[in-house]
């Protein structure tokens, strides 16, 4: 089986995150399918305000050469009210012709019982107009704070089964869309 690479985009830098935990959690799960997973932090790469495709941006230069290089993307994105991150919008804006035709697989975070489902519903479109092809249906992560114990580790092991369909899911339509 070919080795993918697929980065993973934690998509909040707020301090205390409990996405991070999700984000590491998905690193880990993705090593062990034998995917190359590589995480970047939203916070290493933003910008405070939008420098679009079109402009000069060092800030955004890894993330260019990650995406262009991607065989398919996980995001891994908290819910801030119904709608994504500004930090991780603004990240996202600064390339637009490397999405095309990128497998990307969503997992949302949230602290409420629905898991960052009305987040996904907002950025579905966005994905879409990037010209993105968007692995469905997202794994939600609800109720995050009771999810993982002290040292990191999910208690819920439902999770590993959801993940291993989305990385499954992922080498199908990167296969496809070769
Ligand atoms: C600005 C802001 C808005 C939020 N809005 C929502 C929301 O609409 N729905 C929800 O379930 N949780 C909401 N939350 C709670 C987050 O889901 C919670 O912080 C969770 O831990 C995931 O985000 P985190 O990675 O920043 O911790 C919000 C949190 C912040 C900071």
């Amino acid at each position: 089986m070919p080795q993918l690479y697929v980065p993973i985009l934690l998509g909040t830098g707020r301090e205390g995150r409990q996405s991070e935990k999700v984000a590491r959690f998905v690193l880990a799960q993705a090593k062990a399918a034998g995917l190359d997973a590589e995480l970047f932090d939203v916070r290493d790469y933003g910008s405070a305000v939008t420098i679009p495709s079109w402009e000069k941006n060092p800030c955004a230069k890894q993330w260019q050469t990650a995406v262009k290089q991607a065989d398919a993307l996980i995001m891994v994105i908290p819910e801030y009210n119904h709608s994504f991150p500004g930090e991780f919008k603004i990240l996202l804006d600064s390339l637009f012709k490397e999405y095309v035709k990128k497998p990307v697989g969503l997992c949302a975070v949230s602290s409420g019982a629905f898991g960052g489902a009305r987040m996904a519903e907002q950025l579905m479109p966005v994905f879409n107009y990037l010209q993105m092809v968007w692995v469905g249906p997202p794994v939600y992560f609800p109720k995050i704070k009771e999810l993982f114990d002290e040292d990191g580790n999910i208690k819920d092991d439902s999770f590993l089964e959801k993940l291993k369909k989305l990385f499954a899911d992922l080498r199908w339509y990167s296969a496809k869309l070769k």
